[in-house]
C-alpha cells in the first residue's frame, strides 16, 4: 500500500518524507488556500522533494479550461498528477489528458458508477472520499470495497486512492480491502504510531533498565 500525504504544507511533507513514509502527495484548492502559498511555487517545491506523484487540482469547470490549466500545471514538474473533478467536463478532460500521456487523478468520487467512468477515461487514480460519505451517514469504506471489486473484475489499471481519510481505521480498512493508495492527513499519519500499551511498555522497560545501572554504550 502506498501512502500519499494529503496537505500542501511543505514543512509537514518534509518531516514525513524524512521518515521515509511518503510515496506521493495530494493537494486541492482548499489545502492550497490553507497553506497561504502561491500554488505553482508550492507544487514545484513539493515536486522537488517528493519523487512520487504530486496531485495539483484544476479549478476551471469546463473541459477546455481544465486542459489549459493542466498544461500549465504539467509544466511545473514531471511528477505532477492532474486532478480533475468527477463531472462530465472532468471525465472529458481526463480522457484527453490520459491519451496525451498525463497522469490524472479523478477526485470528488462518491459512487461506484462514477468510479467506472473514471477508469474508462484512463484515470491513473480514482479518489473516493470516505470521510465525507461517513459525515452524511453513509459508509465510506463500503464504497472502497465496491470499487476494488469492480476494478479487479476487469483488471482496470486505475489505482484506488482512498481520500478524505479521518482516522487510522480508515487506513487499516483500506489496506485490508487492497486499496492501492491512502492519502492521509499528517495528523492521522502521526496517530498511526500511537498505542497506549506501547507507551506503557516502554516506560516499564526504561524503569527496569535504570535499576540495572547499566549503559549499552
Ligand atoms: C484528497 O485528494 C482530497 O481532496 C482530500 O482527501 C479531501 O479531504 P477532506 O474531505 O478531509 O477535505
Amino acid at each position: 500500500m502506498k501512502f500519499f500525504v494529503d496537505t500542501a504544507d511543505v514543512a509537514e511533507i518534509r518531516a514525513l518524507n524524512d521518515l521515509g513514509l511518503v510515496d506521493g502527495v495530494t493537494t486541492n484548492p482548499s489545502l492550497i488556500a490553507k497553506s497561504g502559498r502561491d500554488m505553482s511555487e508550492a507544487i514545484k517545491e513539493i515536486c522537488d522533494m517528493v519523487k512520487g506523484p504530486v496531485s495539483a487540482e484544476v479549478t476551471a469547470t469546463d473541459a477546455a479550461g481544465m486542459l489549459a490549466e493542466a498544461a500549465k500545471l504539467r509544466a511545473i514538474a514531471d511528477n505532477v498528477t492532474i486532478k480533475v473533478p468527477l463531472t462530465e467536463a472532468g471525465i472529458q478532460a481526463c480522457k484527453a489528458l490520459s491519451d496525451d500521456g498525463a497522469s490524472v487523478n479523478v477526485t470528488l468520487c462518491f459512487s461506484a458508477s462514477q468510479a467506472i467512468l473514471a477508469a474508462k477515461a484512463g484515470a491513473a487514480f480514482i479518489s473516493p472520499f470516505v470521510g465525507r460519505l461517513d459525515d452524511i451517514g453513509q459508509d465510506g469504506m463500503s464504497l472502497i470495497a465496491e470499487i476494488c471489486e469492480i476494478y479487479g473484475n476487469y483488471n482496470f489499471p486505475t489505482e484506488v486512492l482512498v481520500a478524505s481519510v479521518r482516522h487510522p481505521m480508515h487506513v487499516v480498512d483500506a489496506a485490508r480491502m487492497g486499496a492501492h493508495v491512502a492519502t492521509v492527513p499528517p495528523g492521522v499519519l502521526k496517530q498511526m504510531f500511537k498505542h497506549p500499551l506501547t507507551d506503557k511498555g516502554l516506560a516499564a522497560f526504561l524503569a527496569d533498565w535504570e535499576k540495572t545501572g547499566q549503559s549499552i554504550l
